[in-house]
């Protein structure tokens, strides 16, 4: 019998390939069919290794889904960015590799950035998802996310809806 150790820790340096390998896999099935093809693409090429390694050196806070030796998700998270907003903090990404998905890892990652984010004193927070990305959209609900705002982002000439989802501390 083997014992597979699955855990949530700090993303490295040395982490930084497996992190684009997990954001290249995750961001193309999660947007097919809903950011077009031509944008995808160019949102997955500028966030190579090189992007990951200089993201995690100069502190940025990324943690990992660790599943044995596998990367399987992963989730930044920080200050919120959108002032309008009355939320200190912010899940700004959180993917998962397919394969890696509905095992409850997603609640595990989202758990584990909450509480990292309440060590140093940011308690409540937000999270955008696209409007059609029924997936996040369901999650984020199940996890007690209230929608809190609305706006659009502009993909190529492409308008897609976004919504806030927010906890309080
Ligand atoms: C969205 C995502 C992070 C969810 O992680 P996950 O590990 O699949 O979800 P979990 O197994 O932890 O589920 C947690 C809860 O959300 C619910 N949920 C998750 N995916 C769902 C879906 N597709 N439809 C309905 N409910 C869903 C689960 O039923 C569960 O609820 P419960 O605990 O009350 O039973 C993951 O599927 C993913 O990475 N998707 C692609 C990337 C993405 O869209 N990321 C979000 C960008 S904003």
């Amino acid at each position: 019998m083997s014992t597979i150790l699955i855990e949530v820790r700090r993303a490295k340096p040395a982490d930084a390939a497996a992190v684009a390998e997990t954001h290249d896999a995750s961001w193309r099935t999660a947007y097919q069919g809903i950011i077009p093809g031509r944008e995808l693409d160019k949102l997955i090429n500028r966030r190579g290794a090189d992007w990951w390694d200089g993201s995690i050196r100069k502190g940025s806070r990324i943690s990992l889904l660790v599943f044995g030796e596998t990367v399987a998700g992963y989730a930044n998270y920080g200050r919120n960015r959108a002032r309008s907003l009355q939320y200190d903090g912010e899940v700004y990404e959180l993917y998962l590799r397919p394969e890696f998905q509905g095992l409850g890892f997603g609640r595990r990652l989202f758990t584990a950035a909450r509480r990292d984010l309440a060590q140093s004193g940011i308690k409540s927070l937000v999270v955008w998802a696209l409007a059609d990305n029924d997936p996040a959209v369901a999650f984020y609900r199940a996890l007690g996310g209230r929608p809190v705002a609305r706006s659009s982002e502009k993909f190529g000439d492409k308008v897609l809806d976004k919504v806030a989802y927010a906890w309080n501390g």
